[in-house]
């Protein structure tokens, strides 16, 4: 077993579901144990460990700042994920930092390893929450008046998890210590099985958006309320993901996706009275995706309509689409050599942090192409080699 192997399997039994995979909500129990996890691993590699504002980590080699070459992920997962969508970013990066300190490499400028909070937005709904506070494209009164599914304020998990809410937002200081950002992420398509490749380097983002879509009808009882007199709100939602589909099939390239439907209040002999309906759509511009959205919007609210109900939708985050700092990709290809360039409909803290920072990231091969579930993979060998390019890329850019 390498290193690498070996440590992300001492994570496998943290925040497993029984459902399958790896449910891993910010700020939750499984969240806060991979963080306390990381803050012994890095302190044991003789690293300073220093919580930032907004419920980032920071692993420091060297005084903080500024001109820091950073790299590191997320620990947090969606439902039932896989394994390496996030941990694999951290644990790459606590190994190459570990093996240049074991080398006696001796860095010219800091090297931090950053863990960043809540990037699947799988529990607050907002992608990226702790870069988007970091750079200010959230607000903190906005993030502060975030609720979990069970009603838990942001604010309430923030202070169990030993982060002053007060002390969140836009924070200038932990940004001005940035020279670069690298983020290593397991490949979450086929591209580099494809292309026979274990690394590669991202070209940019799709844009992407998030939206709560509300399908209202009325409540009413499952045995006494004849067909024609129902405006039951499933019925609609059901013809609203129909609508959702062909809007981003009419769009080249673009993706829709429904992945939650929550019928309100949901009972086998109710007909519920609302349901909300998550909506995630992303494609090559932000134009192009506020097309499909508007497409979703007139659609949806007829198919809503067929059934007697009324549509509602609201935004939940939103994300141009983003274009890795050209120079930094170029100083990698020169490291690196020939490895493929490529694109993802993926979001990720890098992108978030490249309006602010040049930023940069490396992908490694995941032979299923299978992301956000648990079938994602990667070989041992494609791991070792993903550590080796970040190695290189961090003692190139800290010498
Ligand atoms: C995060 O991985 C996302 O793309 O939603
Ligand atoms: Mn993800
Ligand atoms: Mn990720």
């Amino acid at each position: 077993m390498s290193v690498v192997t070996d440590l992300l399997a001492r994570l496998d039994g943290i925040g497993r579901d029984p459902r399958g995979g790896w449910s891993r909500p910010g700020f939750g129990e499984a969240d806060l144990g991979l963080r306390a996890w990381f803050a012994e691993q890095a302190t044991a590699l003789g690293l300073d460990v220093v919580p930032g504002r907004n419920g980032d980590l920071w692993a420091w080699w060297g005084a903080p700042g500024p001109d820091a070459v950073v790299t590191g992920s997320h620990l947090d997962s969606v439902p039932g994920g896989g394994r390496l969508d996030g941990p694999l970013g951290v644990v790459s990066a606590l190994v190459a930092v570990g093996r240049l300190r074991a080398a006696g490499f001796r860095p010219a400028r800091p090297i931090a390893v950053v863990v960043l909070p809540e990037e699947e937005g799988s529990r607050f709904g907002v992608a990226c929450l702790g870069s988007r506070l970091m750079t200010g494209a959230l607000r903190p009164d906005d993030a502060r008046a975030l609720r979990d599914a069970d009603g838990t304020a942001l604010a309430d998990a923030l202070r169990a998890a030993g982060v002053d809410p007060q002390g969140i937002g836009r924070d200038d200081a932990a940004l001005a210590r940035i020279g670069r950002f690298v983020e290593l992420h397991v490949e979450q398509g086929r591209a580099l099985a494809d292309l026979d490749a274990p690394v590669g380097i991202a070209t940019g983002i799709l844009a992407h958006g998030r939206w709560q879509i509300t399908v209202t009808g009325r409540g009413d009882h499952a045995g006494t309320t004849r067909m024609p007199d129902r405006a039951d709100p499933v019925v609609a939602a059901a013809r609203v993901v129909l609508a959702v589909e062909a809007a981003a099939l009419a769009a080249d390239g673009a993706r829709a996706t429904v992945g939650r439907i929550d019928a309100v209040p949901g009972g086998t002999n109710v007909i519920a009275s609302r349901v909300e309906v998550s909506l995630d759509v992303r494609a090559a511009s932000a134009s192009a995706v506020r097309s499909v959205l508007a497409r979703i919007e007139e659609d949806g609210a007829l198919a809503a309509a067929l059934s007697g109900c009324a549509f509602g939708i609201e935004q939940r985050s939103w994300s141009d689409e983003v274009v890795f700092d050209p120079a930094l990709r170029a100083a990698l290809v020169d490291l690196l050599g020939d490895v493929p360039q490529l694109p993802t409909g993926a979001g990720h803290d890098a992108g978030v942090l490249a309006a602010r920072v040049p930023t940069a990231m490396l992908f490694v091969r995941n032979p299923t192409g299978v992301s956000h579930a648990p079938g994602e993979d990667a070989a041992q060998a494609d791991l070792d080699a993903g550590v080796d390019a970040l190695e290189a890329v961090v003692r190139h850019l800290a010498a």
